[in-house]
């Protein structure tokens, strides 16, 4: 399974979600490959956020290689799931879809919790090393979650 994770910049929440995901998939041994891209290209070719590479660093994770690139229309074809950290990204990603299969990928990361939960990852790059790290609380607790839905769908 090939998984793109969408937001804004595509230097601080995707980045944390790409490297969030790629852990919790090896620790449920579940494999596949995940990606990150931004709906936005401002950042295009610059390494993650360093308030984002300090953040997963406190959590053992390491994200410092990762490089920003704009979202592209092939992306459709290249993965499976595109999961988008806002609704927001979730609009921009889906003007871009040419099919219902298309449309049919791209998923808010965050639909797998609960209903009463919140919606939308919020965008830290104006916040404080607390908005990071409640970016990558809500990330965990999604990938957690993806990772336990595909298991039970394998059984
Ligand atoms: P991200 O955060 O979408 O989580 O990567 C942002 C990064 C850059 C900008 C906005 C949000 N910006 O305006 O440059």
């Amino acid at each position: 399974m090939k998984i793109l994770m969408v937001c804004l910049g595509n230097i601080c929440r995707s980045p944390i979600a790409e490297g969030v995901m790629r852990d919790t998939a090896l620790q449920n041994g579940l494999s596949m490959v995940v990606d990150s891209a931004g709906t936005q290209g401002y950042h295009a070719g610059e390494a993650p956020d360093p308030r984002a590479i300090a953040c997963m660093a406190r959590h053992g994770l390491d994200i410092a290689g990762l490089r920003a690139r704009k979202f592209q229309s092939g992306d459709f074809q290249e993965f499976d799931v595109i999961f988008t950290m806002d609704q927001n990204n979730y609009q921009a990603v889906l003007q871009l879809a040419r099919s219902s299969g298309d449309r049919a990928k791209v998923i808010p990361f965050l639909s797998i919790l609960s209903k009463h939960a919140i919606d939308d990852v919020p965008d830290p790059y104006y916040g404080s090393t607390k908005d990071f790290e409640y970016v990558l609380e809500l990330c965990t607790q999604a990938a957690q979650a993806w990772c336990l839905h595909w298991q039970a769908k394998d059984k």
